[in-house]
């Protein structure tokens, strides 16, 4: 039996151009950025095209940077970690919590009940700022899917002198993210969502703030001189600032060759098939007794390729193994790393906790190798499984 992955949301799996770009690069690795050898020059090459193809697929602005970080959280930590002194993050609650935590002197509000909403509420806190201000939003929600109006945020915070950043993990794999169409300041997002091994992401956005921040690693790379002296050091600037040690040469260049390969793609295509995709799941939900979606915006709102289900009188860690064991199907079930979220979205819904007694939903998702029959066998498997009691 073919194992339908639907857990796209938390981890993609690896496209050809990302198996490519590493077994042509495997022969050559070198030190980036610190020989004269043919394989050094091979890498630095290569790392610094994987960065030109990641700063076209998210559209930079000529001043921008375009950082490689480890992942979504690495990134937002270290734009938490160049905030100016005095910084204030507006952030909601219902922030996946690679971008709730990171953020050290936060404004924290609870969930709209629309996109108008949102943006209502950025204004209103930012009304309240004193100081440099940053609006920490995401851009599609890894629970529910929903769309953020991150545009829209965006006009709002700029017309108050603040930033915008945007945690672009679960909306970069879907649809277009380019800074200058979103409006924002910075884009962080990961490349095992986007169809790229682990253990690579991105910070891209506005240099000013990174070039005058402390480096997030301090050593060999982020520093231009070093002295004899405790503390006599001067830091380069540029990306190289926050990338001390040797970078993940291969884990950028399969990152920048799937961004290469996502820019010339027919997103709008791929965003047409997926739409049909979630028509279909939502419909074949319908059949499952007491099922039910659970979205964070009141009404209809856009959405990714990513549904959450409260099961009443199931427990999802149950049935989602149970997918596993019997039906060949990935999926997750639990809080998604993001608690507050999932807590309110659970409250009132009549669930049965995790086997570990924590509330939980199971989450579907899906990406660019999801098949119709994916989609149809989960629905009759969910049907087989809530129809007897798990
Ligand atoms: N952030 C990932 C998820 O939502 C791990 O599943």
């Amino acid at each position: 039996m073919r194992f339908a992955h639907l857990d796209y949301a938390a981890s993609a799996p690896c496209v050809r151009a990302a198996a490519d770009a590493v077994q042509d690069l495997i022969p050559w690795c070198g030190s980036v950025h610190r020989g004269t050898g043919i394989r050094s020059r091979t890498s630095t090459r290569a790392y610094e095209r994987a960065r030109e193809r990641v700063a076209t697929f998210v559209g930079a602005r000529p001043a921008d940077a375009v950082v490689f970080t480890r992942n979504t959280t690495d990134a937002l930590n270290l734009l938490a970690r160049a905030l100016p002194d005095g910084t204030t993050t507006i952030v909601f609650d219902t922030e996946h919590h690679a971008n709730l935590l990171p953020w050290p002197r936060q404004l924290r509000l609870p969930c709209p009940e629309t996109p108008d909403e949102a943006v209502a509420a950025v204004e209103r806190a930012l009304a309240t700022v004193r100081g440099p201000a940053l609006v920490a939003v995401t851009a599609a929600s890894n629970v529910t899917g929903e769309i953020w109006p991150v545009r829209r945020i965006a006009d709002v915070a700029h017309a108050h002198g603040a930033r915008v950043a945007v945690d672009a993990a679960q909306l970069a794999p879907h649809s277009p993210v380019l800074l200058t169409d979103l409006g924002v300041d910075y884009l962080a997002f990961s490349g095992h969502k986007l169809y790229a091994p682990f253990g690579a992401g991105v910070l891209a956005g506005r240099s000013d703030w990174l070039d005058a921040a402390p480096p997030y690693l301090s050593g060999g790379g982020a520093s231009a001189a070093v002295g004899d002296q405790p503390g006599d050091v001067t830091w380069t600037t540029g990306p190289a600032r926050h990338e001390g040690g040797t970078p993940n040469l291969l884990g950028a260049a399969a990152l920048g060759a799937v961004c290469a390969a996502l820019h010339r793609a027919d997103r709008a295509a791929l965003q047409a098939r997926e739409q049909e995709l979630l028509a279909r799941l939502r419909d074949g939900l319908t059949t499952i007794p007491g099922a039910v979606e659970v979205t964070a915006f009141r009404g209809a709102a856009p959405r990714v390729g990513i549904v959450s289900l409260a099961l009443p009188g199931h427990d999802p860690a149950r049935i989602a193994t149970h997918l596993a064991d019997r039906y060949g199907i990935g999926v997750r079930a639990g809080q998604f790393c993001a608690h507050p979220l999932t807590r309110r979205l659970i409250a009132g819904q009549a669930t049965t906790p995790c086997g570990d007694g924590t509330p939980g939903l199971l989450r579907v998702s899906f990406g660019l190798g999801t098949r119709d029959d994916d989609v149809d066998r989960l629905v009759s498997a969910l049907g087989a499984l809530i129809s007897t009691r798990s």
